[in-house]
């Protein structure tokens, strides 16, 4: 039997554990996949301690995944562009690899899932934190007309678009430089709705048929999809798909096979709705 965990902290409410056990079930794969909570003043002992003890891969999540990044021997492109990572690899020799999955989950959701063309689209990534950074490369290698991104203080979405610039077009700005401007995806990936808040888009920067993705999901309609609903959006999703995408890149990347993600979101969407 093969170890693998989260780290996290809070840990408690992650759905990882669950989510990794319907894979391996799935699969026939001989795994354990535990939760544990990560210590805010030695993140980097406890993740020693996990491989010392055997453990194969971890995933890591909020607050630790730029911590993580700083541990690894060697790291993914993604990664790199992302500057932090949600998965660690034990390798043959030992060595640690870092990946970041985000991204793919992002992209796999909208294209595969949901069946988004991302050819010559107009894309608006909206937040220019660790979520929207986490997921820039493989967004910028869709083939989409272009990205904007748009954050609050916008020398950071600015800084954005100069780590993204080598993989696709991008652009940053702030909410000011959106007027008059149309997209055809808007993506959230502030984190405006935790606090029940809604990012100042401008009311007309939905494209007729456009659809709205927000990287967050919940228990309930998040404000950012009621937004997307109020804009006509033609879909309005919320990220339970990525978050089942990103697992299942990870999975891959640690097992070599790849699970089916749709019975294990449907499973999710019942529980969460
Ligand atoms: P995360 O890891 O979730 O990305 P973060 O790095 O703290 O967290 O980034 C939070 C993002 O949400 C930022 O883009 C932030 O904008 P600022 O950089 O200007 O702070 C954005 N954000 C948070 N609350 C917001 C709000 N009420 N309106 C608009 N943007 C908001």
């Amino acid at each position: 039997t093969d170890r693998y965990a989260v780290i996290g902290n809070p840990i408690a409410h992650s759905k990882s554990p669950l989510i990794h056990a319907a894979f391996a079930r799935q699969t026939g794969q001989d795994i354990v996949y535990d939760r544990i909570l990560g210590s805010l003043t030695d993140f980097a002992a406890d993740v020693r301690r996990f491989f010392a003890e055997g453990g194969r891969g971890l995933n890591v999540t909020v607050p630790f995944k730029e911590q993580a990044y700083s541990l690894v021997d060697e790291r993914s492109e993604a990664a790199a562009v992302a500057g932090a990572l949600n998965t660690l690899i034990r390798l043959p020799d030992g060595q640690l690899r870092g990946d970041n999955t985000d991204g793919i989950g992002l992209v796999r959701d909208l294209c595969q899932n949901h069946g988004f063309t991302f050819r010559d689209q107009r894309i608006l990534l909206v937040g220019a934190g660790g979520a929207a950074r986490g997921v820039l490369k493989p967004l910028l290698e869709t083939g989409l007309a272009h990205l904007t991104v748009v954050n609050r203080t916008p020398s950071k979405s600015l800084e954005l678009a100069r780590l993204g610039a080598a993989y696709g077009p991008i652009e940053g700005m702030g909410f000011d430089g959106l007027a008059g401007r149309r997209f055809d995806l808007i993506i959230n990936a502030t984190s405006a709705g935790l606090a029940g808040e809604l990012p100042p888009l401008p009311e007309d920067c939905l494209a007729p048929g456009g659809w709205v993705y927000d990287m967050v999901y919940g228990d309930q309609v998040t404000p950012f999809c009621r937004w997307g609903r109020l804009q006509g959006a033609e879909r309005s999703l919320d990220g339970l798909g990525m978050l089942v995408e990103q697992a299942a890149e990870s999975f891959w990347l640690w097992r070599g096979v790849r699970p089916d993600t749709a019975p294990v979101i449907a499973e999710l969407r019942t529980q969460c709705k």
